[in-house]
């Protein structure tokens, strides 16, 4: 019986064939293809091309082998001597790289990678170069578009930020002026009464703190509209509930909200996030459902925070091409994004609206934490 270490005849895989070594260096440039690798001659015409160059640039072995590399250069770049620039420093130090726009055979441009390495012979002499370009347009455009949110949200923050100091400073100094001219009206009155005048402006004086009753009042809802006290002194379940009763008294839709107890130690940003997206859903509410009710709800679960709004209105047709100037849904999006969460809109025409989100746990604690203490 054959011992465990024993080899079984059969049991090694039959040796591969040879393979020259250029054959093997063939091989590896051939199943690169996310790098265009080829050799240029020392005058820079291209003298070899790999799947990866036919990928990148679009033109096949024939079409290209031959031809000198400046093809690859936008005509800016050409007539700025840049090609043989390159090679000249290549030459020189052994090894250029560069980033920058190049054209594909169809025109197209795309932003490239660029090392150019000089090749020398055993006695130095320089006999080519090796060229390997790799296509960041992708990786460019990802880039941007991250540059893109992060500066929404910084927008975002610096927007709410000048907002709560405009909302204090209406509150604090023009409504602090309101209640005294109030007094002063008031003070006015009492001395008119006790001189016992007949043709005492009795009236007037009436009217004026009426008048000065209604400016404070609009003065209040704008300074809230813009940052509701209670977001910051109370918190996210406050405000909400302040939220749904100024609704309700407003536009005579009844708005509830249920929230969970814990949702109180939602962070700045995020509290405000939420309470946003709640009050542009009551605002289309009151613009486009022509409901009954609207019921907000908040549950905090152990994963993060779930929120619904669903109104028992007129709905909308969802798949209708969206139009060009709303925002709304869109700046809910773009605010639940920013909090890495999801959210849905289902509607028919009929039938309600209603807005599933989630945030995940992790962004209700934490957040662009620059919101300006020295605004609050
Ligand atoms: N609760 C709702 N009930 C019925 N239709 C709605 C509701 N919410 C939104 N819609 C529909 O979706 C569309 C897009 O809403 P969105 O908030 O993006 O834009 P808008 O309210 O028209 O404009 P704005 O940019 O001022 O918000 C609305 O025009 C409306 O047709
Ligand atoms: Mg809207």
């Amino acid at each position: 019986m054959a011992s465990s270490n024993e080899r079984v005849p059969g049991d090694q895989p039959a040796p591969l064939p040879e393979i020259a070594i250029e054959d093997r260096h063939h091989l590896l440039i051939e199943a690169v293809h996310d790098h265009a690798i080829f050799m240029l001659d020392p005058d820079g015409h291209v003298t070899s091309w790999n799947t990866g160059a036919q990928r990148i640039k679009g033109y096949a072995p024939d079409e290209i082998i031959g031809r000198h590399f400046s093809a690859f250069y936008t005509p800016d770049d050409i007539a700025a001597g840049k090609p043989a620039r390159e090679l000249e420093l290549a030459g020189a130090a052994g090894r250029v790289e560069d980033e920058g726009w190049r054209v594909r055979r169809d025109g197209s441009r795309f932003w490239a990678n660029v090392v150019i390495s000089a090749v020398r012979d055993e006695s130095g002499v320089l006999r080519g170069f090796a060229k390997v370009t790799r296509d960041m347009t992708e990786r460019m455009r990802l880039a941007a578009l991250e540059r893109a949110s992060e500066v929404s949200t910084q927008m975002q923050v610096a927007r709410e930020n000048e907002q709560k100091r405009i909302a204090r400073e209406l509150h604090d100094d023009l409504g602090q002026q309101l209640t005294a001219l109030k007094m002063s009206v008031a003070l006015l009155e009492a001395r008119l009464k006790t001189r016992d005048e007949p043709a005492a402006p009795l009236g007037e004086t009436h009217e004026l703190q009426a008048q000065i009753d209604a400016m404070a009042a609009s003065l209040r809802r704008i300074a809230a509209d813009l940052r509701p006290p209670l977001l910051d002194d109370l918190g996210l379940c406050a405000a909400l509930d302040w939220l749904a009763d100024d609704f309700t008294r407003r536009y005579g839709v009844r708005a509830t909200v249920r929230i969970s107890e814990n949702a109180g130690d939602i962070a700045e940003f995020s509290a405000t996030t939420i309470f946003r997206i709640v009050q542009e859903a009551l605002t289309n509410v009151a613009r486009h459902a022509r409901a009954r009710t609207v019921d907000v709800d908040v549950v905090r679960t152990g994963a993060g925070c779930s929120i619904t709004i669903v109104d028992d209105g007129v709905g909308a047709q969802l798949d209708a091409a969206p139009n060009a100037r709303s925002f709304g849904l869109l700046g809910m999006r773009e605010r639940v994004r920013q909090l890495e969460g999801s959210i849905a809109f289902h509607s028919t025409p009929g039938a309600g609206f209603r807005i599933e989100i989630d945030v995940p746990e992790r962004s209700l604690l934490a957040g662009p934490n620059d919101m300006d203490a020295s605004a609050r």
